[in-house]
């Protein structure tokens, strides 16, 4: 199985060198190859995206990615972040699940990837006045529906979509297709909720969520919450998927640029994403489970700082590598 390591900017290449040491050690026959992406590809090429680095992952059985982003590009016109966005559109992987678990909280945020405002038109009009849109066609918020009811069938059987149908006519649109939807999904319940009160609901009452469907922007911001509650960005990973192969499996963080280069990410987030990679990317369950159990292990006994403790990147690996041999 070929896997296209995009490890980017920032800790990104720091998680990515600690995930390429994991996977190394699981029992499968897995061809790593490494390209550039993110802002270290805009200084070699210009472009965030090059041709090659597409190629490579559209031939690829998964895309495992670190992170993108660095200072010197934020005023700039070419940015890393606009790879990502590219990448997830030519891939079509309209589906990111971020999985949140901790303390009483079980829950996955199922968000719409590739529509809405990220990919809407955007510009500047003669006046000055800036402006993003946001739209969703029908078959758009069907497929991510369908992915979200059949994930909740494997789980609790419950699902909460999140809008904002008071206001925004899309949201009316994503309410009225998620119905039609649960409509072939008798044995799933669903609710509706405004997403300023699930904002609130995650913070108070986490536990109460099993999957919650949303579209694109809201996901962005309440999967983030989501790590949140339960342990950080540090260790919270997603995967983005399509209807076929390559998936892209990413952590949930940045470059986290006050922190890199200091050894000290926490390399969990990456390394659950490559467990999600084995499950849903790769069909390996098994592996994906003994890979999870691992990391579990690791944060207990070597946590890194961002969790309270003092290991570095390397040591939570390690401790990573040895739960694995044993
Ligand atoms: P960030 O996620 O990089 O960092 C937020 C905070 O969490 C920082 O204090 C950071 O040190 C901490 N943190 C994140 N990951 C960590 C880890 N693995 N271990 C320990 N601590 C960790 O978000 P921020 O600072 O808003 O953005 C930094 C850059 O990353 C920007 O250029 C932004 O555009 C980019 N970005 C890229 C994403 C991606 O590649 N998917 C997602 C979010 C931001
Ligand atoms: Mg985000």
């Amino acid at each position: 199985m070929r896997i296209v390591l995009l490890p980017g900017d920032g800790i990104g290449a720091e998680v990515c060198a600690a995930a390429a040491r994991v996977l190394r050690e699981v029992p499968l026959e897995l061809d790593l190859e490494e390209h550039l992406f993110g802002g270290a590809a805009i200084r070699e090429t210009g472009d965030p995206l090059p041709p090659e680095t597409l190629a490579a992952c559209r031939g690829a059985d998964a895309v495992l990615l670190g992170a993108v982003g660095a200072a010197e590009f934020d005023r700039a016109d070419v940015r890393p972040e606009h790879g990502l966005i590219r990448l997830r559109g030519e891939l079509d992987v309209y589906a990111n699940l971020r999985p949140a678990r901790g303390d009483g909280v079980d829950l996955v945020v199922v968000r719409e990837l590739v529509g809405g405002l990220y990919y809407g038109e955007r510009g500047i009009r003669p006046d000055g006045t800036v402006f993003d849109t946001m739209e969703y066609r029908p078959e758009q918020v069907e497929r991510i529906a369908r992915r979200g009811f059949e994930l909740a069938r494997g789980r609790r059987g419950h699902v909460t979509s999140i809008d904002k149908a008071n206001i925004l006519a899309t949201s009316r649109l994503w309410r009225e297709v998620v119905e039609g939807i649960a409509a072939d999904y008798p044995d799933v319940g669903l609710e509706h909720m405004l997403v300023d009160n699930c904002g609130m609901q995650l913070v108070q009452a986490p536990g109460r969520f099993d999957v919650l469907l949303t579209e694109n922007t809201f996901g962005d911001i309440l999967s983030d919450v989501a790590a949140g509650i339960t342990g950080g960005l540090g260790v919270a990973g997603s995967a983005s998927l399509g209807d076929g192969r390559p998936g892209i499996f990413e952590p949930v963080h940045g470059s986290a640029p006050d922190i890199a280069g200091k050894g000290i990410a926490n390399p969990a987030a990456m390394l659950r994403s490559a467990a999600l990679m084995l499950r849903h990317g790769l069909d390996k369950p098994d592996e994906a489970e003994r890979l999870e159990t691992a990391v579990d292990a690791a944060l207990a006994s070597a946590p890194t700082p961002d969790l309270g403790g003092g290991a570095t990147t390397s040591e939570l690996t390690d401790a990573v590598l040895s739960a694995l041999r044993r």
